[in-house]
């Protein structure tokens, strides 16, 4: 019997072969070099420095759904069949996402370890609402320090 993961990681497809069930979504997706997603807390529930976004099918309703996740506390295996997108696949210094250009612009870093996972839930959030309000906004970094 095959035992692989199959999902997609920033829009690159991902196989490995007998993944080890223990291993965290974010010690994956950091021996695989995305880096740019942090370790903090390591809790799930203290600093959101760890979040990714989850995109998966829902069959029911025939849309993708899109979800901020704490990668510290998902086990890799958790995210078969679906894509995971880290702050890499969003954008970089010479092509950044709007999300990241509206952080920058507003000097909205901090000291900049946790700034990744702010700007992913920052874009989990408008895409489940693009037309979100402040207090919308505001809930979804809920989980960030
Ligand atoms: Fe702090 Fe995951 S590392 S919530």
């Amino acid at each position: 019997q095959k035992h692989e993961l199959r999902f997609w990681l920033n829009g690159k497809p991902v196989v490995e072969k007998n993944p080890d069930p223990n291993e965290s979504l974010i010690h994956f997706v950091r021996r695989k070099g995305y880096t740019g997603t942090k370790l903090g807390c390591s809790e799930g529930c203290g600093c959101g420095s760890c979040t990714v976004v989850v995109e998966s099918f829902d069959y029911a309703t025939q849309k993708v759904v899109t979800n901020s996740v704490n990668s510290c506390l998902a086990p890799a295996c958790s995210v078969d069949g679906k894509h995971v997108i880290t702050i890499e696949g969003l954008g970089n210094a010479k092509k950044p996402h709007i999300v990241q250009t509206v952080i920058a612009d507003a000097h909205g870093s901090q000291c900049g370890f946790c700034t990744p996972g702010i700007a992913m839930s920052l874009y989990a959030a408008m895409k489940k609402n693009p037309h979100a309000d402040e207090h919308a906004i505001e809930d979804a970094f809920d989980g960030g320090i």
